[in-house]
């Protein structure tokens, strides 16, 4: 397997065996990190981070990563640089491939990232658009296969915003993977039509199967792994919340979804969460409507059942993975 060269924009652009083999990569650079084996094959090199928009894990993770490899890292924060506003991306690009080894964008719309990608000579690494976080998947995939051993066949249920960048994100990956996807949320938060389409093309092919309902009991029932995301997204404004929380409400992931599930079910959610008032936004929305949790339960995200932190550091296996063989 080959990736020198290739950008990560999204899934869509890799074959199911390409997936595979960088969270192969991927496990087998955790379990170097682990051991406290050295892997800087990569030193001397430099990668530049975009982001548009805020983040812990992604940013994090790109810098650890870069560094245990042995490049050097420059962040470009969301106000600092000239993108967008006083330079355009088919510059912005020419100009940091001429001084980078790669370079991360985290923004708004996917044609950002993939414009970047045309003018750059260097790999670009989606680091989460709206419409897709491809990094995500990775280490989604490798929690879900070390959690349960493989990945094809896995009954994946998602519930909450399934039209914006995980829900659409983990349609795509479960499709690839031979697993069957179940996007379980009011049909006004259903996928695109288009990508659906595309999906269940992809699906037939691997095995694969996509289910789109609205009724909870039925879209729960079997799952092996419940995901869920913020109801209200980076870039989105403030007055969406009233109608999330009304729309969303009857899909948040609470023991009774989870006891619903099959008996070996476990619970994902990229992070952030809002499962307490320990955070700001979340002690605003309670101020304002009154309710203590939202897309999970404080109970779910807590239980043994929870993979999330787990999920979180392989964020930076998984990214590590990504580097290592568009560069390597
Ligand atoms: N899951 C994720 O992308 O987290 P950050 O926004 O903190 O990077
Ligand atoms: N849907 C979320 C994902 C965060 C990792 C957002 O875009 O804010």
């Amino acid at each position: 397997m080959n990736l020198k060269g290739r950008d990560f924009l999204k899934l869509l652009d890799f074959s199911p065996e390409e997936i595979l083999y960088l969270v192969d990569l991927a496990a087998d650079l955790k379990d170097k990190k682990k051991k406290g084996i050295p892997v800087d094959v990569l030193r001397g090199k430099n990668v530049a981070l975009i982001f548009e928009k805020t983040s812990t894990r992604t940013r994090c993770s790109f810098e650890v990563a870069a560094h245990d490899l042995g490049m050097g890292t420059t962040y470009l924060d969301p106000s600092s640089s000239q993108i967008g506003r006083k330079e355009s991306i088919e510059d912005t690009a020419r100009v940091l491939a001429g001084m980078f080894d790669g370079i991360e964008y985290r923004g708004y719309g996917q044609e950002i990232v993939e414009e970047l990608a045309k003018y750059s000579k260097v790999p670009v690494w989606n680091g989460l658009t709206n419409e897709f976080h491809p990094t995500q998947m990775l280490a989604d995939l490798l929690t879900i296969r070390e959690h349960f051993g493989y990945l094809k066949g896995i009954h994946f249920t998602y519930m909450g915003d399934a039209r914006y960048n995980m829900g659409n994100s983990l349609m795509v990956t479960c499709a690839k993977m031979g697993m069957h996807f179940t996007a379980c949320t009011s049909s006004k938060y259903f996928p695109d039509p288009a990508l659906v389409a595309q999906c269940r093309e992809i699906a037939a092919s691997t095995g694969g199967s996509i289910t789109l309902t609205e009724d909870v009991k039925e879209g729960t029932k079997g799952a092996e792994v419940i995901y869920t995301d913020v109801w209200v997204s980076m870039g989105e404004p403030d007055e969406v919340w009233v109608e999330r929380i009304r729309d969303l409400s009857p899909y948040q992931v609470n023991m009774a979804v989870m006891n619903n599930a099959a008996e070996n079910v476990v619970f994902m959610h990229c992070l952030p969460a809002y499962h307490d008032l320990h955070t700001k936004i979340g002690q605003e929305i309670s101020e304002r409507f009154g309710i203590t949790e939202m897309e999970v339960t404080h109970e779910v995200f807590e239980s043994e059942k929870s993979l999330v932190f787990q999920e979180a550091e392989n964020r930076m296996h998984t990214i590590k993975a990504v580097m290592y063989a568009t560069l390597v």
